[in-house]
């Protein structure tokens, strides 16, 4: 159902703002372009919010120096923006990507703070904040997203302060004394407030960004509540109130549920086995390739296993498939080495002539072969350091909806709050990986059904729209209270402080 609208001069009364637009401009070895869909979670959740409700998206084509005039797709009206490759080095690659990312996960590679960088990162946030303000109806709703746009709330509603304005920030909102560590912190912070409401996956993020604004910025802060799926605390900045909540991101459960039980997919899955020698096991991972993800984790644990002859090289076999990202920045540069080293010697030890162990894809999938991997696949593999949620777990329980299938899920994602009853591990305890792997492989079938039900059944009810309606709602105010999806209910036995 189409509701939204555009008035007299095509401006739209719903907007969102992302870094990147839904669809990314890729140019062929002949020097033609053509679009292909983003890559990431982002989009994957706000495609089918966008599909069903239509207006603009403001974003960044995802090259370099391209300018692209604006076009419609499907009623959604994309609006791009150009970035020079000095943006993309500064503000992307650098401020987002080099500074933002690591600070946030953890600090699991040092950031870098750099004057210039910051200098680029504002500049490019206030061109989008602009385009935003160019684009939005009068009293329009615009939903920026994530942490390449923190300083766009406060800068859009400078230039248009009739605007409802609500942020998600998709990634992990870290603790405290990291983000202390950032040169610009009380910057973002001022930035994120120009929103009206602004979200996180979890309660500890809100709750870190409620005492932020007390400490850093002296605002008066109230807490109003403690579950997701509405507002759990505010903040009063000069006239006006921002409310902060958690609402934790989801999949569009019910359309890869019906997809995974397509006749077409089914039978992919089936064929699937069969191109990788029939296994009695098949483990899968599906990640960006990114540090962040636990690849290498998953990897030395699989190593491990089958050097110590506890996991049967005849009858496993491990899919590892990678979409590449953020090539140009170090990291990423050094950890493709390190996985490709890890599949190396896995193989060079314990493959047959014909019969590799790990097939390792450093490309994206389309959607029907990944639907057809995760019906084909006894084992997911979810481990991560660190991940503000994490939808390919969520993306693998919807299309078990024949109760197969087990997950070994990270307790460091924001999904392993909602999906208690996934085989959860450490990442870090290589052991208890490695343990874990061994008894999900023997689970009982049995208790191996009950689990993947009531996960199912949590993740078919908590959907990315719901989430969606939740965000939206509270920003326009006529959200309830609290809604039946909080996580604290079943409190982990480990707090994070995502
Ligand atoms: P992130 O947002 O950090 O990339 P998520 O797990 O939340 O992580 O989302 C990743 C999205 O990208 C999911 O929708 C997943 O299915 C998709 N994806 C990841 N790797 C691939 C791949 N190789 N091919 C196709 N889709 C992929
Ligand atoms: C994560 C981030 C998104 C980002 C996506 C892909 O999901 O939260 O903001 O778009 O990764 O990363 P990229 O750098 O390619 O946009």
């Amino acid at each position: 159902m189409k509701n939204t609208r555009e008035d007299a001069e095509g401006r739209a009364d719903f907007v969102v703002v992302a870094n990147r637009l839904p669809v990314d401009l890729e140019r062929h070895p002949d020097g033609t372009t053509s679009w292909k869909r983003s890559p990431g979670g982002l989009v994957t959740a706000l495609e089918p919010i966008l599909r069903a409700k239509s207006g603009a998206w403001v974003g960044w084509p995802g090259m370099p120096d391209e300018h692209v005039d604006q076009f419609t797709e499907d009623d959604l009206v994309l609006h791009p923006v150009t970035l020079s490759s000095q943006d993309v080095e500064e503000y992307y690659e650098g401020f987002s990507n080099d500074t933002l990312w690591p600070l946030y996960h953890d600090v699991l590679v040092p950031p870098t703070y750099n004057r210039t960088w910051w200098g680029t990162y504002s500049a490019v946030n206030r061109r989008f904040a602009e385009e935003a303000a160019g684009c939005a109806a009068p009293g329009a709703t615009v939903w920026i997203q994530d942490y390449q746009l923190q300083l766009v709330p406060k800068m859009l509603r400078e230039l248009r302060p009739d605007l409802k304005i609500g942020f998600f920030l998709h990634i992990p909102f870290p603790p405290i004394e990291l983000f202390m560590q950032l040169p610009w912190r009380r910057e973002i912070i001022e930035g994120m407030l120009g929103a009206d409401l602004i979200g996180f996956h979890l309660p500890g993020g809100a709750n870190n960004f409620l005492y932020l604004a007390h400490r850093l910025l002296e605002f008066d802060t109230t807490t109003t509540g403690s579950g997701v799926g509405s507002a759990l605390g505010q903040v009063n900045v000069d006239d006006r109130i921002v409310k902060i909540g958690a609402f934790p991101i989801s999949v569009d459960s019910h359309e890869l549920e019906a997809a995974a039980k397509k006749d077409t997919i089914v039978a992919r899955a089936h064929e699937l086995r069969r191109e990788l020698g029939n296994p009695d096991k098949i483990l899968l991972g599906v990640d960006r390739l990114d540090y962040t993800k636990g690849i290498d984790l998953r990897l030395e644990a699989i190593k491990e296993l089958l050097d110590e002859g506890r996991l049967d090289a005849e009858r496993t076999v491990m899919v590892q498939l990678a979409t590449p990202s953020r090539e140009r920045v170090q990291h990423y540069i050094d950890l493709r080495s390190v996985i490709e080293e890890h599949v190396g010697h896995i193989n060079g030890d314990h493959a047959q002539i014909g019969h590799p162990i790990v097939h390792n894809l450093y490309q994206p999938v389309s959607r029907d072969e990944l639907i057809a991997l995760f019906v084909a696949a006894d084992v997911m593999l979810v481990t991560p350091k660190r991940d503000g949620m994490n939808l390919v777990a969520k993306e693998y329980v919807a299309c078990r909806g024949d109760l197969g299938g087990a997950l070994v899920l990270s307790e460091f994602t924001g999904a392993a709050m909602e999906l208690r009853q996934s085989y959860l591990v450490n990442p870090h305890d290589l052991d208890g990986v490695k343990n874990m792997i061994m008894t999900v492989l023997h689970q009982d079938p049995e208790s191996g059904r009950n689990r993947m039900s009531a996960l199912h059944r949590q993740v078919m009810s908590h959907d990315v729209h719901k989430w969606a309606h939740s965000f939206l709602d509270t920003l326009s105010g006529s959200a309830g209270s609290s809604t039946d999806c909080d996580p604290a209910d079943d409190e982990p036995d480990l707090m994070l402080t995502t």
